[in-house]
């Protein structure tokens, strides 16, 4: 069988300058360090090049979460962040920010713990999606409404590891999870 088309959103250049941007964004606005809180599990290579790519001090810290019954709207905490983020410069790192459900749910969580500046640091973007509205302070791409794969993002825990951001088609991928499989790795 073909492999299906796909469309490259950002190639490995293109992360690695998104990051670098974000990473000189972070660093100039907090001077005295920050806490950087990953959501599991989307968000790891981008919270490590990231923090790697800043010049100031970061304390990693991950956290979990579940959505509740599909459609319902809700998500609860998973997994909790280990640290006290009291009176600590917070950052939340996302891999996309899709409904808003999972940002603005940790915003309210987080807020009620008086951190002393919290905001949200998402990869990527799909504002047509949004259900909850959710400010974000720094953003990597902003997509259209379309299913993207890549640095982080899986479908079914496949494409992960990839080192681009690929858009892709979710009903060939819902029918054949390893559909894009040999178009996306092999090059
Ligand atoms: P939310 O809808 O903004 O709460 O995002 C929830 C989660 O859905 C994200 O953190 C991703 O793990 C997942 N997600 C949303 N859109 C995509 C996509 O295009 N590709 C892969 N995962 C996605």
């Amino acid at each position: 069988m073909n492999s299906p088309d796909y469309r490259v959103v950002l190639d490995q250049q293109g992360v690695e300058s998104s990051v670098a941007r974000l990473a000189a964004e972070l660093s100039e606005k907090y001077h005295d360090g920050v806490v950087l809180a990953a959501v599991l599990r989307g968000s790891v290579p981008f919270l490590s090049d990231l923090s790697r790519a800043m010049s100031i001090r970061s304390v990693v810290d991950f956290l979990a979460i579940t959505k509740y019954e599909r459609g319902t709207g809700r998500v609860r905490l998973l997994k909790d962040l280990d640290i006290d983020i009291t009176d600590r410069e917070v950052v939340i790192v996302e891999d996309i920010v899709d409904t808003g459900l999972t940002s603005g749910f940790l915003w309210g969580e987080f807020s009620r713990r008086s951190p002393r500046s919290l905001s949200i640091c998402t990869f990527v973007d799909r504002p047509s999606a949004r259900m909850v509205p959710v400010e974000l302070d720094h953003i990597g791409v902003e997509i259209p409404d379309e299913f993207v794969v890549g640095y982080g993002l899986d479908y079914r825990g496949r494409y992960r590891n990839l080192r681009m951001l690929a858009s892709v088609d979710a009903d060939i991928l819902a029918s054949d999870p390893d559909a894009y499989v040999e178009a996306l790795y092999v090059s």
